[in-house]
């Protein structure tokens, strides 16, 4: 057994070419929890090491572990060292199941409302999406256990997730889809995986330009890069353009024995699947491209050498035992309160908070389970589960009646039995659901989405009787309050017909006792939107040429212009505008300054005799340079902050140099120089002041 003081390089000289083909490929996990296993070498010390999905939570067959609100939820809160503590749980977890790397923090940019995964990723916005993602990585990180985040790059649809063509600029790479990378790589993330999808033709497998000369030669990303699961396109090319580690290394055939796993779907019709056969391209393949010299043993050992220094840091070497922890009191308040923080009140005309006495009808498809999340690799199975209905008996002192009044909403699910929806089928009944709303004093819609992975939604409606419930409902009972539990946008057709709707994302386990406690006004709804909310026709990816793309390219022909840049370019009204988001009590602004070049301080004082949450917003808008163009403003820094009843705070938002640069092609980097507009508000669509910054 090696010492702590073991040098890599020593390893690696006395591996076999056999040996270090077994540290860049996948196999079968003879303890059948690891979603991707590395066996170590037993004669070298080298140890085994297990790899977990996340981003949810930690995903191990048959196990269960704590189930966080969606990412996108996390991302609403505005609040970064929330997503540090849930880093840190999720290492803490993943140690307790004895994994070694935790396959998230998912943080592609939000580009198409329809993407089915949205719930894993941030947010449409860079920094938003870069902060999160830093703090995810850097939490995970502190538990010695490796982040990865994932997918690299521009993967930002489901259709044809294998084979599409993203056909970016460099200026949007560089603008949009790679600073939440390279703020992960920053903050030390030990692991990068690569997307399934090609970029200008290319899989990303085998992209070199964005594999080795710009993540580790131009970054100085010094840990492993991992394929996507069967995303290794190929040997050679994938092995010279950077790509360390295959997996799952075995076949889709292989696991589902080895783990006696059912898939509960037949994904092989849905082009979002790769393809599972083709697999152990870093086996004896690559150990014959070593041979006849297609790919250099240096460039090999590399692979060998970038992993076992993973291994190193997390002291996987050192002869200690790893303690981890599941499901502890301080995860679950830790899940609850992410889920209360990251709830956006879109709208309220004053029936929120709830009177504690009120009579309640709960009613929708939603109401009694917890949602946990969308379909694919993040499926949770928690301890516990806390279904909507439950956390409004719990808290109610009135009557709760519960009435689901509309047929199952069905999930997509990759694995039997393992999202949290109860089983029982309704047949709609809108009737009943509106006699119950009529002997409430509320009626309270829970209303969702059904998203998975490999999928795309078909349109942003709420699938089933949905829209019909909620008008039926509110026609009956003028104090109806919607909860819309979605993946990201969604229409709400009929939003000016009721009294409050707040958006809670997919809020986990916690989902009944998070939302009760915004309903009731125990918590202020501290939640923001990280993604625009507007009809799908009004997206720049209204058209196919933009989504899905035509012929197996899906050209991002709006450029930056994605969310709100879009929006506020074209000065289309957005439903719902990027960073909106009403708090129980009202906040008056004044006295903004700089306090130096990357500090902005304001007043913000809380004139409402209520505690509230509010999150101060910088925005940056450049000045005008010819034949360049660039978004009105983009986002510079947030600050989120607790300010009691009538008091008054200085609130300092720190400027990211990043919002002030733009890419060009030929030089880079580059900060025109002139007068930049501070804009500081409580959404892109409420700016409340603004001061000026020269550069
Ligand atoms: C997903 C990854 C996931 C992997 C392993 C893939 O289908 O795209 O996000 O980590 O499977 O389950």
């Amino acid at each position: 057994m090696p010492d702590d003081t073991t040098a890599v390089d020593d390893i690696v000289a006395a591996l076999t070419l056999e040996e270090k083909l077994g540290l860049v490929h996948g196999a079968v996990d003879p303890e059948e929890t690891a979603t991707g296993y590395v066996p170590g070498v037993e004669r070298l010390g080298v140890p085994e090491f297990r790899l977990v999905d996340g981003p949810l939570g930690v995903r191990v067959p048959g196990r269960s572990s704590t189930a966080f609100p969606a990412s996108i939820s996390l991302a609403a809160t505005f609040d970064a060292d929330l997503a540090r503590r849930q880093g840190v749980a999720l290492g803490r977890e993943a140690k307790a199941h004895g994994q070694d790397a935790v396959l998230g923090p998912g943080l592609n940019i939000i580009r198409t409302p329809h993407c089915g995964r949205n719930f894993e990723y941030f947010s449409e916005d860079p920094l938003l999406s870069g902060a999160f993602a830093a703090a995810v990585v850097e939490g995970i990180q502190a538990e010695d256990v490796v982040a990865t985040p994932k997918h690299y790059v521009a993967n930002n649809q489901e259709t044809g997730r294998t084979t599409v063509s993203a056909a970016v600029s460099e200026r949007t790479l560089r603008e949009l889809y790679l600073p939440g990378f390279r703020a992960a790589v920053d903050a030390g993330a030990g692991s990068v995986m690569t997307s399934y999808n090609r970029v200008d033709g290319t899989h990303m497998s085998d992209h070199h330009h964005l594999v080795t000369e710009v993540l580790k030669d131009e970054w100085g990303f010094d840990g492993y890069v991992v394929s996507d699961w069967f995303g290794t396109e190929s040997t050679v090319g994938a092995a010279n353009a950077g790509l360390d580690l295959e997996m799952p290394g075995i076949s889709q055939e292989e696991l589902r024995t080895a783990f006696g796993i059912e898939d509960s779907l037949d994904f092989e019709d849905h082009d979002g699947m790769p393809d599972a056969t083709e697999t152990g391209l870093f086996a004896e393949p690559l150990g014959e491209a070593v041979e006849n010299g297609d790919v250099h043993e240096g460039r090999l050992d590399d692979m060998v050498a970038r992993l076992l220094r993973q291994m190193k840091r997390i002291g996987l070497f050192d002869d200690e035992e790893r303690e981890g922890e599941l499901d502890t009191p301080s995860h679950r308040r830790l899940a609850e309160s992410i889920a209360r923080r990251g709830s956006v009140l879109l709208t309220n005309d004053g029936a929120l908070p709830l009177d504690e006495d009120a009579d309640v009808a709960v009613l929708g498809s939603s109401a009694t389970s917890a949602m946990l999340g969308g379909g694919g690799s993040s499926e949770m199975d928690p301890f516990e589960r806390i279904p909507t209905a439950d956390g409004i008996r719990e808290r109610a002192s009135g009557t709760v009646t519960v009435e689901r009044g509309i047929a199952k909403i069905e999930d997509f699910s990759f694995f039997e039995d393992s999202n949290g929806s109860d089983h029982g089928t309704v047949e709609s009944d809108i009737e009943a659901a509106t006699a119950a709303a009529e002997e409430a004093d509320v009626a309270l819609v829970v209303v969702r989405d059904t998203v998975s992975e490999a999928i795309d939604r078909a349109d942003l409606g709420l699938p089933g009787d949905q829209d019909e419930l909620v008008e039926a409902v509110a026609a009956v009972n003028d104090r109806t309050v919607v909860v819309v539990q979605s993946s990201g946008p969604v229409e709400l057709p009929w939003r000016d017909d009721v009294a409050a709707i707040l958006e809670s994302w997919y809020p986990g386990q916690a989902d009944g006792d998070a939302i009760a406690a915004i309903l009731y006004g125990d918590a202020d709804p501290g939640g923001r939107l990280p993604v625009t909310f507007a009809p799908q026709s009004d997206y720049p990816t209204a058209d196919e040429r933009a989504f899905p793309g035509v012929d197996d390219v899906v050209h991002y022909d709006e450029g930056a212009f994605v969310g709100y840049r879009h929006f506020d370019a074209e000065r289309v009204e957005p439903t719902f505008p990027f960073g909106h988001g009403l708090s129980y009590a009202d906040y008056e602004y004044r006295d903004a300054e700089l306090t130096d070049d990357g500090t902005v301080s304001v007043t913000v004082e809380n004139v409402a005799d209520r505690d509230g949450r509010e999150v101060v917003q910088a925005y940056v808008s450049p000045p005008e340079v010819d034949g360049v163009s660039r978004p009105v403003r983009e986002l510079g820094g947030f600050t989120a902050i607790e300010i009691p009843a009538g008091e008054t705070v200085i609130v300092r938002v720190s400027l990211d140099d990043a919002a002030f640069r733009r890419y060009d092609e030929d030089e880079g980097w580059l900060v025109d120089e002139g007068e930049y507009g501070i804009e500081i508000g409580r959404s892109t669509r409420d700016i409340r002041l603004d001061v000026a910054a020269i550069r």
